[in-house]
């Protein structure tokens, strides 16, 4: 990774690591009584025993000085506080990076994590977390969602609050009747629209099933819908195939606010380089939902996209 460049390659250290986790702390405090009516979740209690570590060290040195060398000295009794100095730092330097983060960037920074996947965590999580050896189920049916997304996909259609969700590789249909029941339980006035190679089967008030190829985007929904769907839109490419094509067709319909999130995104990092590239500006990743869980604690990793506004008139 030598072509990295500037401080995206530089995990936050010394005194902005200092001053970063001091704001983060008062920012925290505010959250955990606004929010959690006092209650600490298990991140905040671990954050703030770790911060109050480390703040005992000699304050002319940096943390990172002060725990390797004490390390060195007493590697049973320090190595956790190692860890936990490492793992502050990993959260500090997104957090400090905002929710909303350039795909270039995020590409950067991620040479901090999983080489692969840009997790936090290794492959051993995503080899089950998607159920080993049974799929989740919705209304009886496979769900192919791992467990981040299924905690992570109710969060976004919440917030977001789509009027039109679009799925291109419906599966066996259960990912759609989980959107539209989503869509149900929040009160939106909302519509899925899923399409497959072979239309699928399942039936919901809220889902119309589509049959459609990627390999031809311009003709996955027939003419006309896309243009009367209403917005917001959650866009949700989980096909595989043609994705280059798929998003860039989508791009047209896209609209300042909406939604595109491109499932398996390790696979198509290419295809993303090459979109967000094409269109400089137009979509930054929201690192709310890629983040929540630890970062990239999805399947779309760094591939949870806002459209923006068109920032030179496009
Ligand atoms: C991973 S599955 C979708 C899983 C589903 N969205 C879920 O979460 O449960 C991928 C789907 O994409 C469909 N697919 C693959 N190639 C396609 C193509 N060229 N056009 C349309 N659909 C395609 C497959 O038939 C398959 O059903």
């Amino acid at each position: 990774m030598a072509e990295i460049a500037g401080d995206f390659a530089e995990l936050i250290s010394g005194d902005e690591l200092k001053a970063a986790a001091l704001r983060y702390i008062g920012e925290m405090r505010a959250k955990i009584e606004r929010d959690q009516n006092g209650l600490h979740s298990v991140f905040d209690s671990w954050f703030t025993r770790v911060l109050g570590q480390l703040i005992q060290f000699d304050p002319t040195r940096a943390w990172e000085d002060s725990v390797r060398e004490r390390v060195i000295r007493a590697p049973a009794q320090f190595g956790g506080l190692q860890w936990d100095l490492h793992r502050l730092r990993q959260f500090l330097d997104r957090w400090r990076q905002g929710r909303f983060v350039d795909y270039a960037r995020r590409e950067q920074s991620g040479t901090h994590y999983h080489p692969r996947f840009g997790t936090e965590f290794g492959a051993d999580v995503l080899l089950t977390c998607q159920g080993a050896p049974s799929l989740m189920r919705w209304r009886g049916i496979p769900l192919m969602k791992n467990v981040f997304d299924f905690a992570m996909y109710p969060m976004l259609i919440g917030e977001l609050r789509p009027h039109t969700i679009i799925e291109i590789g419906s599966g066996l249909g259960a990912s759609a009747l989980w959107f539209a029941d989503h869509l149900v339980m929040n009160g939106i006035d909302g519509h899925v629209h899923s399409v497959d190679r072979v239309r699928a089967e399942a039936a919901h008030p809220h889902v119309t099933f589509h049959q459609g190829d990627c390999a031809d985007p311009a003709r996955l929904f027939e003419p006309g819908l896309l243009q009367a769907a209403p917005h917001p839109w959650l866009v949700i490419e989980d096909a595989h195939h043609n994705v280059a094509g798929v998003i860039e067709h989508f791009h047209t319909f896209l609209e300042p606010g909406d939604y595109l999130i491109v499932e398996d995104s390790d696979i198509k990092r290419e295809a993303l380089r090459g979109f967000v590239g094409a269109h400089p500006g137009d979509y930054l990743v929201d690192t709310r939902y890629t983040d929540n869980f630890g970062r990239n604690a999805t399947c779309a990793a760094d591939a949870i996209f806002v459209r923006m506004e068109e920032p030179d008139g496009e």
